[in-house]
């Protein structure tokens, strides 16, 4: 029988995702949900199947899965209710530097037998970086260089009142956990706190920015020490067709997620 899904957020991730399970027999997209009706109508006037329009998460009836691609303050206010019903599949994880909320919601979750999927999203290498941290991981460092003006209006920069403008150079800018930045680089946050879930936790995972006015993608190295050895990754996300705050990647890591669930041989960690 097919996974019956219910979607939040028709925005750009979300409509890789519908457009992926509207071509995939093992899924039947049936609801669809967004703050913005429109988004709803448009998305399901490319579908071939028409899922129905919701305005509540509790009207997603019988769905396995809830998949969120909308915003953090749809992971705290519709989320929790979600888990109580179905799987769920979370985009904006970055809601989870508030580590109530990922306790509430992991908390619901086991009550009602249910899953979270968290997508690798902007980053790779997470099985490795689970595996290395079954004998113990020494650190784990999250390097990201980004065009000063892509860090314009940072709440950090502002803070700092750093002329990022005026910056010729690669420039470290920020050096911090994975907290901090969670809490001073929105726009960073999501593959922080995603690596700091597969590994040592936000407050003991370093993060370091670099304004840098010679990349032109978004580019996160990440390296890992520990008794298994050390691992350095390196990605330079193109931006997503539709989004250009959010990375390609993410799209494509939630796609690869679904089809994980759904199918029968499971490759990696
Ligand atoms: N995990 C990762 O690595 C990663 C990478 C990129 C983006 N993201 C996150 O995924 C989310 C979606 O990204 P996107 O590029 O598709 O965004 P988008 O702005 O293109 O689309 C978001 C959609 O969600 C809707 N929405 C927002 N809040 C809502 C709410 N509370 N209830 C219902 N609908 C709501 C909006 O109206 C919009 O249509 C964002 O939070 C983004 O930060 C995560």
């Amino acid at each position: 029988m097919a996974i019956k899904a219910g979607l939040i957020g028709c925005g750009s991730i979300g409509t890789v995702l519908a457009k992926f399970m509207d071509s995939d027999s093992r899924f039947e997209l049936a609801y669809l949900l967004d703050d913005d009706i429109t988004k709803c109508e448009s998305l399901s006037s490319k579908l071939k199947n028409k899922p129905e329009v919701v305005i509540r998460t509790d009207d997603m009836k019988g769905a396995d899965i809830i998949i969120e691609a909308a915003s953090q303050q749809c992971v705290k206010e519709r989320m929790i209710k979600a888990a109580s019903m179905a799987d769920v599949l979370i985009m904006s994880v970055g809601a989870f530097s508030d580590m109530n909320l990922f306790g509430e919601l992991k908390e619901k979750a086991e009550k009602s037998g249910h899953r979270i999927y968290i997508p690798s999203g902007a980053v790779a290498g997470l099985d490795g970086i689970r595996a290395a941290a079954q004998a113990g991981l020494k650190s784990v460092t999250l390097t990201t260089r980004k065009h000063p003006r892509s860090l314009e209006g940072a709440p950090w920069v502002i803070k700092q009142d750093i002329p990022v403008h005026a910056i010729r150079k690669p420039e470290v800018i920020f050096n911090g956990s994975a907290k901090h930045a969670a809490e001073w680089f929105p726009q960073n946050v999501n593959v922080a706190i995603t690596l700091s879930l597969a590994g040592i936790g936000a407050e003991q995972t370093k993060v370091k920015i670099i304004a840098d006015p010679f990349v032109s993608k978004n580019v996160h190295e990440i390296t890992a020490e520990g008794k298994f050895g050390t691992m350095t990754m390196r990605l330079e996300n193109s931006p997503s067709p539709k989004n250009r705050k959010t990375s390609y990647l993410a799209a494509l890591s939630a796609v690869a997620t679904l089809k994980r669930i759904a199918e029968t041989v499971q490759v990696g960690t």
